[in-house]
């Protein structure tokens, strides 16, 4: 979790999102050289690595998860919160102690952090050797090899086209079930809290086919389920180079169900602005499309909406929710919520916390709002909520989404759903676990015989506020 605040840190939150910064390796280690890869912030930056590590393995490089015995050590970073980069710098502390012992190694920022502070980072951290931004990844050979040289490497140049469609990404500590694939790149939007828009650039969308023929791969290849990535998802838009053909998102949703019935499809993020009830007529049509929506509110307050440049206001909003419960009628919507909010009066905070009540959510990823450099709401507002407020408005937040969470899994008591399983459950081997179509983790004893990667259904006997624990029952029980 990048914001550890002692409020949340007891929430179980289960998204790639909120991924602790992880090594991730691609398990066979050869001779020759090797990088050391780490993850910090959202999908969209562990599925870079994965594209990353694809680009190095062409150079010869293969994968290890020792920092100390590697050739190049690669920091991918987040900028969307300070404490996201000041992690993100006291892991370059550590990646220092090795290059003393090891001077040959080679140290390298790669993603927003490296967009954001350029060349700063440079002259900040002595014995970073490379910078390269989210859109220069193709040019890493020649940052390496410059570097190997004694010269500094730098590319951040944001590009308007490059979404790295040629690239089939290496999975890199993946359960060979889920996949994440990067179906847009950049962000068009202007949310006044946000950095993506100036760490990522301008919003591209990946040609279609390359996005079919990358899940059609992966379900050869035995995944069972892909993750679409996109900051905004619904205003994806390709179009082929000579203009006859258009592909939308709901069009692009249900060409890769057409992959296969068995292959699951999710997506991340939707925008309330954009999304259309297009999309969610194509999510009721494909069974394998699942009910689970990321539709992120921020606020529940119409005003801080505006300020947020979000350009919803809370009732544009609602009418979304109710449109997605009408056509989808089991659908689970989870949200971001920001607490805090510059000039946020305790009134607009219950506000959002009403709208939390009201939408039902499955779960949230909430956060204390955090002044970043060079954003419209830097510029224009004064952060003028004390922190302590922001985390009493934090915790309230976090309380009512755990209790609700509670709630809806309580109402799942007695169901059965279809559950794609992904491995052996942390607490014991003698039980599996999975997710059912609106992304919630099951739990169920395993006789032996299932394996991760099959379907079976579970019927929910108990549940906390994170998991519902159950029986493995035959479809038609
Ligand atoms: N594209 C997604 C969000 C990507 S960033 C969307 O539009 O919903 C993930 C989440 O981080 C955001 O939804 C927001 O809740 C949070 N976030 C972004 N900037 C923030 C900031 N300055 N302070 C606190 N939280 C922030
Ligand atoms: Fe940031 Fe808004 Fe773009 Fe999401 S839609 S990445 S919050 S600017
Ligand atoms: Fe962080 Fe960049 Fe993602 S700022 S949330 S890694 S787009």
């Amino acid at each position: 979790m990048y914001d550890q605040n002692p409020t949340i840190e007891n929430v179980k939150q289960q998204v790639a999102e909120e991924r602790q910064g992880e090594a991730l390796v691609l398990g066979e280690e050869k001779d020759g050289k090797k990088f050391y890869i780490e993850s910090y912030g959202c999908a969209m930056n562990f599925s870079d690595s994965e594209i990353v590590a694809s680009i190095l393995a062409k150079q010869g490089y293969s994968s290890t998860k020792h920092m100390e015995q590697s050739d190049l050590i690669l920091i991918n970073t987040c900028s969307i919160r300070e404490k996201a980069e000041y992690n993100v710098r006291q892991r370059l502390r550590v990646f220092d102690n090795v290059k003393r012992e090891r001077p040959g190694t080679l140290i390298g920022v790669m993603g927003c952090m490296a967009e954001r502070l350029k060349e700063k980072l440079l002259e900040q951290e002595k014995l970073v050797d490379i910078v390269v931004g989210p859109d220069a990844y193709r040019d890493l050979p020649q940052l390496i090899s410059s570097a190997e040289d004694g010269d500094k490497g730098v590319n951040v140049f944001l590009s308007r086209e490059e979404t790295y469609a040629d690239i089939s990404p290496l999975r890199l500590g993946s359960n060979g079930v889920n996949a994440f694939i990067s179906i847009m790149r950049g962000c068009d939007n202007m949310c006044s809290f946000c950095v993506v828009p100036y760490t990522r650039g301008r919003e591209r969308s990946r040609d279609a086919y390359s996005i079919v023929a990358e899940a059609a791969d992966l379900f050869e290849k035995g995944y069972r389920e892909v993750m679409l990535l996109g900051q905004n998802v619904d205003s994806y838009k390709w179009a082929s180079p000579d203009g006859e053909e258009q592909v939308n998102f709901a069009s692009l949703l249900e060409r890769v169900a057409l992959v296969s019935p068995d292959l699951r499809v999710r997506f991340s993020t939707s925008h309330p602005k954009d999304i259309t009830d297009e999309v969610l007529y194509k999510i009721r049509d494909y069974e394998n499309i699942c009910n689970y929506i990321h539709l992120p509110v921020q606020s529940g307050n119409s005003r801080i909406l505006k300020l947020m440049n979000r350009t919803y206001d809370r009732e544009w909003y609602k009418e979304r929710v109710e449109a997605i419960y009408r056509i989808i009628p089991d659908c689970a919507i989870s949200s971001d919520i920001i607490t805090g909010f510059c000039t946020e009066t305790e009134e607009e905070h219950q506000d959002t916390l009403s709208m939390i009540e009201w939408a039902g959510y499955t779960m949230s990823y909430m956060f204390a709002y955090s002044e970043r450099p060079g954003t419209l709401a830097a510029k224009k507002y004064e952060d003028d909520i004390d922190l302590k407020t922001k985390k009493r408005r934090l915790s309230e937040v976090v309380h009512l989404q755990q209790e609700l969470s509670h709630q809806h899994n309580l109402r799942d008591i007695g169901k059965t759903f279809k559950v794609l399983v992904e491995g052996v459950s942390k607490k014991s081997d003698k039980h599996l676990k999975g997710k059912n179509s609106q992304y919630k983790v099951v739990v169920f004893p395993t006789d032996g015989t299932i394996k991760k990667g099959d379907y079976v259904h579970v019927r929910i006997k108990e549940v906390t506020s994170a998991t519902l624990k159950g029986e493995i029952v035959t479809a038609d029980e």
